[in-house]
C-alpha cells in the first residue's frame, strides 16, 4: 500500500514538473511562478480535479463553454481562474470592465512564440518599440485610399465561388461551405497582399505555396491543443513539427522571391523619378507596394525580412478569420430567412440592376452590415485571445500577479446576459445607433480593442459586405435540417461538422 502511494506521488510530481517545464521554461523565475500559483488559487473557479485542474473538461466544445458560462452566471463570478493541472492557471476575463483593464496590456502572449517560425516577429507577435514602429509603418496600408480598389478584387473572387455554387444550386443536396469560403478569402488576401493570382479556388490546393499556408494553419491549431507539443523540442521531433518546418521553408522562399522581384521593379521606378504606381498590369497598389515604400520619420523603411514577416502575418491573420466571419453570417442568414430577405431587398436597391459593388455602395449596406456584426457577436471568428500581464494588476479586488496568463473571451463577453438582452437571440437591430448608445466599448470586440486591436478590420468588413451581398443577390439560402452545426472554439471559431446550406438560384438570375 505504501509502495502504491509512493509511486502515485512520484508520478504526480513528475507530471507537475513536466508541465511546469513545458509551459514555464521561458520564465525561469520560480518566485514569479509561485506568486502566480499563490494568488490565482484565491480566484473563484469551476470545481477542479486535484490533478487535472480543468484539463479533463477542456475539450474545446460548445457544451464545455456553456458549462463554464452557466456556472459563472449562477454563482455571480466576475473573474475566474482556469487550471491546467495542479500548478498552472490562467485568469479568465469575460466581463467588459475586466477586459478594459487587461487590454491596456500591449505585450503579446508567450504562446504566440509558436507562430514566429512562420510569421517572424510581424505586427501580431512584436512587442515594445518594434511593435510601435511596425504599427506606425503599417497603418497607411489600411488607409481607405488603399482599400478602395480592393472592392473589385472582392467582386472578382466571389464571382468564382458563385459560379461554383451555381452548378450545385439545382441539386437537392446541401453544400458544405466552410472550405470553399476559406479558399475564397485566401484568394482575396493573396491578390491584395502581393498580387498573386493563385487560382486556388479552381485548382484547390495544388500550388505548393497554398498547400503550405493551409498546412501551417492546421498544424498550429493541432500544436496548441496538444500540451506536450508546447515544447519546441518535442514538437520539432514529431512528424507534425517536421511538416511545419518544411511548409515554413516553402512559404518563406516564395515570399522572399516576391519581395525581391517587386523591390527591383520599384527601385527602377524610383531611379526614373516616376511616382509610385502599380506594376505588371495591375490597377491597384497592393500591401507589398505600400510596405516597400513606407518610411518612418528618420526616413528608414522596413527591411526585406520585416516585410516578409508582415506579408506572412497578413496571410495568417487575414485569411481564416475573414472566412469564419463569412460562413457564420451565411449560416445565421440561412437560419433566419426574414433577415436574409431584408438584406436582399437592401442589396437589390443598392445594386440597382448592376452585378458588382462599387466602393461608394458599401456605406449604404447598413442592414447587411448589422447582420454581419450580429453574426460576429454570436460567433466571433477569433473567440479568445491572450495576454501576459506585465505588472501586478488589481481586478475585481483580486491581485493578479505580473506574468499571469490572461485569457480574454470575446465569445463569453458577447453572450453576457446583463450586457446583452436575450443574448442567444440573433437580433441584428441591436446594432442600430439608438440601441447601441451607452453600450460599453468592451462589450463587443470581434476585432479586439485597445492599442493592439485588429489593423485589418475595415479590410475584413468590406470583404464580408461584398461577399455576402453578391451571394444573397444570386441565391436564396436554406439550412440543411439534417445537419448539426456545432461551434468549436479553436484559434478560429470553427464548425465541428462544417456548415451545410442549400442554394437556390433566384428567379431573376435563372435566365442568365
Ligand atoms: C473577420 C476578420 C478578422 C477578425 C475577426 C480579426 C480579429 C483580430 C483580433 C481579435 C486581433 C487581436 C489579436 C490579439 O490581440 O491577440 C487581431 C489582430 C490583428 N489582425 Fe485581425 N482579424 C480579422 C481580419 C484581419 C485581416 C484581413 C488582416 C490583414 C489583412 C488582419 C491583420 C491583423 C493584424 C496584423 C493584427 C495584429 C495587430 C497588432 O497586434 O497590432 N486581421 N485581429
Amino acid at each position: 500500500m505504501i509502495l502504491l502511494i509512493a509511486t502515485g506521488w512520484t508520478i504526480y510530481c513528475i507530471v507537475c514538473l513536466l508541465t511546469i517545464w513545458i509551459c514555464y521554461k521561458s520564465y525561469p523565475s520560480v518566485v514569479l511562478f509561485s506568486r502566480q500559483w499563490y494568488y490565482l488559487r484565491c480566484l473563484p473557479r469551476l470545481p477542479t480535479h486535484w490533478l487535472w485542474g480543468h484539463l479533463h473538461i477542456i475539450d474545446g466544445s460548445e457544451k464545455m463553454m456553456l458549462h463554464f458560462l452557466n456556472y459563472y452566471a449562477t454563482n455571480d463570478i466576475k473573474l475566474s481562474a482556469i487550471w491546467f493541472g495542479p500548478f498552472i492557471a490562467a485568469a479568465h476575463c469575460y466581463r467588459p470592465e475586466t477586459i478594459k483593464i487587461v487590454l491596456k496590456e500591449r505585450k503579446a502572449h508567450r504562446l504566440y512564440r509558436m507562430i514566429i517560425p512562420w510569421i517572424g516577429t510581424g505586427l501580431l507577435v512584436a512587442n515594445d518599440e518594434k511593435w510601435f514602429r511596425s504599427r506606425r509603418l503599417l497603418t497607411p496600408a489600411f488607409h481607405f485610399g488603399v482599400l478602395k480598389p480592393y472592392v473589385q478584387v472582392y467582386n472578382e473572387c466571389v464571382q468564382t465561388l458563385i459560379e461554383k455554387w451555381a452548378k450545385l444550386a439545382s441539386s437537392t443536396e446541401s453544400v458544405e461551405i466552410c472550405d470553399s469560403v476559406s479558399l475564397l478569402t485566401l484568394d482575396v488576401i493573396l491578390r491584395c497582399a502581393f498580387s498573386y493570382k493563385s487560382d486556388c479556388q479552381d485548382l484547390g490546393k495544388q500550388s505548393p505555396y497554398v498547400t503550405s499556408v493551409c498546412a501551417l494553419s492546421r498544424l498550429l491549431v493541432q500544436r496548441l491543443l496538444y500540451i506536450p507539443h508546447q515544447s519546441d523540442f518535442l514538437f520539432y521531433l514529431s512528424p507534425s513539427g517536421r511538416e511545419f518546418r518544411r511548409a515554413c521553408k516553402i512559404v518563406h522562399d516564395h515570399s522572399d522571391k516576391v519581395v525581391r522581384d517587386r523591390k527591383t521593379v520599384l527601385e527602377e521606378q524610383i531611379k526614373k523619378g516616376e511616382p509610385l504606381q502599380p506594376t505588371g498590369g495591375r490597377k491597384y497598389l497592393d500591401f507589398l507596394d505600400i510596405l516597400l515604400t513606407s518610411k518612418d520619420e528618420d526616413g528608414v523603411g522596413l527591411t526585406d525580412e520585416e516585410i516578409r514577416a508582415e506579408v506572412d502575418t497578413f496571410m495568417f491573420e487575414g485569411h481564416d478569420t475573414t472566412a469564419a466571419g463569412i460562413f457564420w453570417t451565411l449560416y445565421c442568414l440561412a437560419k433566419y430567412p426574414d433577415h436574409q430577405e431584408k438584406c436582399r431587398e437592401e442589396i437589390r436597391t443598392v445594386l440597382d440592376g448592376r452585378e458588382s459593388f462599387e466602393w461608394e455602395d458599401l456605406k449604404s449596406l447598413s442592414y447587411t452590415t448589422m447582420c454581419i456584426k450580429e453574426a460576429m457577436r454570436l460567433y466571433p471568428p477569433v473567440p479568445h485571445y491572450f495576454r501576459d500581464l506585465s505588472e501586478d494588476t488589481i481586478i475585481h479586488g483580486h491581485l493578479i500577479p505580473k506574468g499571469t496568463f490572461v485569457i480574454i473571451g470575446a465569445l463569453e463577453v458577447h453572450r453576457q446576459p446583463d450586457v446583452w438582452e436575450n443574448p442567444e437571440e440573433y437580433d441584428p437591430l441591436r446594432f442600430l445607433p439608438e440601441r447601441s448608445e451607452g453600450r460599453d466599448n468592451f462589450a463587443y470586440m470581434p476585432f479586439s480593442a485597445g492599442p493592439r486591436n485588429c489593423i485589418g478590420q475595415n479590410f475584413a468588413l468590406n470583404e464580408e459586405r461584398v461577399v455576402i451581398g453578391k451571394i444573397l443577390h444570386k441565391f436564396s439560402l436554406q439550412l440543411d435540417d439534417n445537419h448539426v452545426v456545432e461551434m468549436v472554439p479553436q484559434v478560429i471559431l470553427r464548425a465541428k461538422y462544417g456548415v451545410k446550406l442549400k442554394f437556390n438560384l433566384l428567379a431573376d438570375n435563372c435566365t442568365e
